[in-house]
């Protein structure tokens, strides 16, 4: 393993065909980020690449739906995801996107070197096609049932019930997404990469770390997760795989009789990377600052790292590799760090369901919070498990934390010195005992910030840096200047002092975590951003140094904040949500429930009811709403809105007992008020039954 001498630093381009939200950024975004900012911090040599993924399924079904075009959506993604990066505080060097020139010339490129080197066979196939929409369907063009577990709306390149990877001629009863129709089998001629050809080279580089019969990484510094899902492919032999596909929008094949295929979206797209980072030089270079950008590529000192979510695992330790291999003169990459998925009040984050926080909507309703928001999410980067957002965390870890802290010791500094000094830095006398504690406490952390960080455990990197502000608490609180002040005022400067130098250093070790935070610290502090060592220094603030004015750097967030957001995520979603995965899989509580406990108060609120479905029709243009009509005993009956229209037929339903929430806030559902909620569960088939009582019940029937 060569010393790396320069990172190159990826992170995932996120689809352009929606806006950003909360998963993405906890799930690379973030963490890319103070990675980065902190091999900057430590005067290391990076580029930081990111830029949207404009072509594949995921553009041309948004397209389709929005009724646009393809260039539409990404003209439009691209542009507010850029923005919403910026605004967010996520700087890469460069923003870049797929559909360049640029970029269509290097991925082409590099797909004819991979045919001159014999990376390809090339494959006449029976492959789907719609006759109606008169083209073949490529993986999520075509849906059916699923060989496993039986979904009928597994896709065919992948079943997200059960997360088999899947061919579309492997699904029962398949039919186009396009129109609907059967698809008939026709010829056509596609690219395969001989993956078969790398397994053993894939194996030995992933379990043991050498490659080319040189140590290359560490796999113990690999997640298990991701050497997990590796070796699951490597198990099951790895498998020649289509490069090209039969549609319009993409990367065309370069070659002639190619006419109608593009290049498969997993190819381009993580060449995008390259791309960006000739994008990135070229504009260098036009600048007058002449950039070599091959070095970030091909230099064996070059540290290549992809941050991901973990359904991107395969394309960037397995498949990619191979496509730099098979090129030949790219490094490969270091470690590949993967973050599992984030929940959003108990269920999954949804962009269908818009059930999520939008980023770019986030900055908008909660101007110059986005510290507030990062600090949060970097505490539940779903490093090992999935992990949950709430509304009331995002509160709690506010007043909490920030104020509590970091707000709270900054603040008594400040005050103080203004009070005792007029605004002036005091003289620190000889250390004490007591001074030496507090310095060895705030090294510890800051070297424990550089341990963490170094192994993509960025939760607990942030803990050790909070604890420099808690060290710096309970100084104040052991020594209480603004007491001592009266008996021992030489003392007390060297206490205040020395406060103010750990202020200083906790400006630099929570940069990389709360960039806007930090910055207003130094304006406050009157200092200059400063590299890490020097950084930590307990002199960096000399007697007389001239402090600006105390400031608050956060403040308390009310309920009355919190709420509406809470009720907006409601009022937004068109039905609700499924609830997320596994019921003790998030990690929000420590039993594994997903929901805290509620005092007796808050149950007894509740006014649950027996009702009788008397009527229930379907909700037009809606797959899964139907509008109930129940007795409750009431003068009139309630009208319902229930998102059970994929489990049952309308006409199975009058007569059948539930339990309704009788006192929900009303809330219009496509033009329905509903006026109370239906309790249901999901039986083992994943299908919703009501709860009802065993015996019939008189209806109005409180349930208790
Ligand atoms: N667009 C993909 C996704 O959102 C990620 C592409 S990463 C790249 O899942 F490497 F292909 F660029
Ligand atoms: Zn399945």
């Amino acid at each position: 393993m060569k010393t790396p001498t320069r990172h190159t630093v990826t992170a995932a381009l996120p689809y352009a065909n929606g806006p950003l939200h909360i998963g993405h950024i906890a799930g690379a975004y973030l963490p890319a980020d103070i990675y980065v900012r902190n091999l900057r911090q430590r005067g290391k040599e990076v580029l930081f690449i990111c830029g949207s993924d404009e072509h594949g399924a995921a553009i041309t079904m948004r397209a389709m739906k929005e009724g646009t075009t393809p260039r539409a959506i990404v003209d439009k993604y691209h542009v507010l995801m850029g923005q919403a990066f910026q605004d967010f505080g996520i700087h890469f060097d460069i923003y870049d996107r797929t559909s360049s020139d640029l970029h269509r010339e290097t991925s082409q490129g590099f797909f004819l070197k991979l045919l001159e080197n014999g990376a390809f066979n090339v494959q006449e196939e029976q492959q789907y096609f719609d006759e109606v929409a008169e083209q073949f369907l490529a993986d999520r063009y075509i849906m059916g049932t699923c060989p496993s577990c039986g979904n009928p709306d597994a896709y065919g390149d992948q079943c997200e019930k059960c997360g088999s990877a899947l061919s579309p001629k492997e699904l029962k009863d398949p039919r186009s997404t396009l129109s609907g129709a059967k698809p008939v089998l026709r010829p056509t001629r596609h690219w395969y990469l001989r993956m078969d050809e790398a397994q053993q080279w894939v194996d030995s580089w992933i379990n043991t770390g050498v490659l080319d019969g040189q140590p290359h990484h560490d796999p113990k510094e690999w997640k298990a997760s991701v050497l997990g899902q590796c070796n699951s492919w490597l198990k099951d032999g790895l498998r020649p795989r289509a490069m090209t596909r039969d549609l319009e929008w993409g990367v065309p094949v370069p070659l002639p009789g190619a006419a109608g295929k593009v290049l498969y979206v997993w190819l381009d797209a993580p060449i995008g990377y390259i791309s960006a980072t000739k994008h990135w030089a070229a504009l260098r270079q036009a600048q007058g600052q002449p950039t070599d950008w091959e070095k970030w590529w091909k230099a064996d000192d070059t540290r290549l790292i992809h941050f991901i979510g973990k359904d991107n695992i395969v394309f960037h330790a397995i498949i990619f590799p191979i496509l730099l291999k098979m090129h030949g003169g790219y490094v490969l990459p270091q470690n590949v760090p993967a973050n599992e998925f984030l929940n959003l009040e108990g269920r999954k984050i949804s962009t269908s369901r818009n059930w999520a926080v939008w980023l770019h909507e986030y900055i908008e309703r909660w101007p110059h919070r986005q510290d507030e928001l990062r600090y949060c999410l970097a505490t539940i980067i779903p490093e090992q498990k999935d992990s949950e957002f709430t509304w009331k965390d995002f509160q709690e870890k506010n007043n909490s934390e920030l104020v509590s802290i970091i707000g709270n010791f900054v603040q008594r500094v400040m005050v103080l010195c203004h009070k005792f000094y007029e605004g002036k830095a005091p003289a620190p006398g000889t250390a004490t005992p007591d001074d030496l504690t507090l310095w060895s406490a705030v090294h510890g952390n800051a070297e424990e910030v550089v341990r963490a960080i170094d192994a993509f455990r960025l939760r607990d990197a942030l803990s050790a840096a909070m604890n420099v502000a808690r060290a710096g608490n309970k100084y104040l609180s052991d020594n209480e200047p603004w007491k001592l002040v009266k008996t021992d005022p030489d003392r007390t400067r060297a206490i205040l002092g020395n406060s103010l130098n750990v202020a200083a250093a906790l400006s630099t070790v929570l940069e990389p975590f709360l960039p806007f935070t930090s910055e207003r610290l130094r304006r406050m502090l009157r200092i200059d951003a400063a590299p890490w060592a020097d950084a930590l220094r307990s002199d960096r603030i000399g007697p007389g140094h001239v402090l600006g004015a105390a400031e608050h750097l956060f403040k308390p967030i009310t309920d009355e904040e919190i709420q509406p957001e809470i009720e907006r995520l409601h009022a937004n979603a068109p039905s609700e949500a499924p609830p997320a995965a596994a019921p003790g899989a998030t990690d929000g509580s420590p039993d594994g429930r997903s929901k805290p406990n509620i005092s007796f108060d808050d149950f007894a609120k509740l006014d649950l009811r027996v009702g009788t479905i008397t009527a229930a029709e379907r909700v037009p243009k809606s797959d899964k709403l139907l509008k109930l009509t129940i007795d409750l005993g009431e003068a009139a009956p309630r009208t319902v809105v229930s998102g059970i229209a994929m489990h049952y037929a309308p006409e199975q339903l009058p007569g059948q007992q539930v339990v309704l929430v009788a006192n929900l806030e009303p809330r219009k559902m496509r033009g329905v008020e509903s006026q109370g909620m239906v309790l249901m569960a999901e039986d083992a088939s994943g299908k919703l039954v009501f709860m009802q009582p065993k015996d019939v019940v008189t209806p109005g029937g409180e349930v208790r």
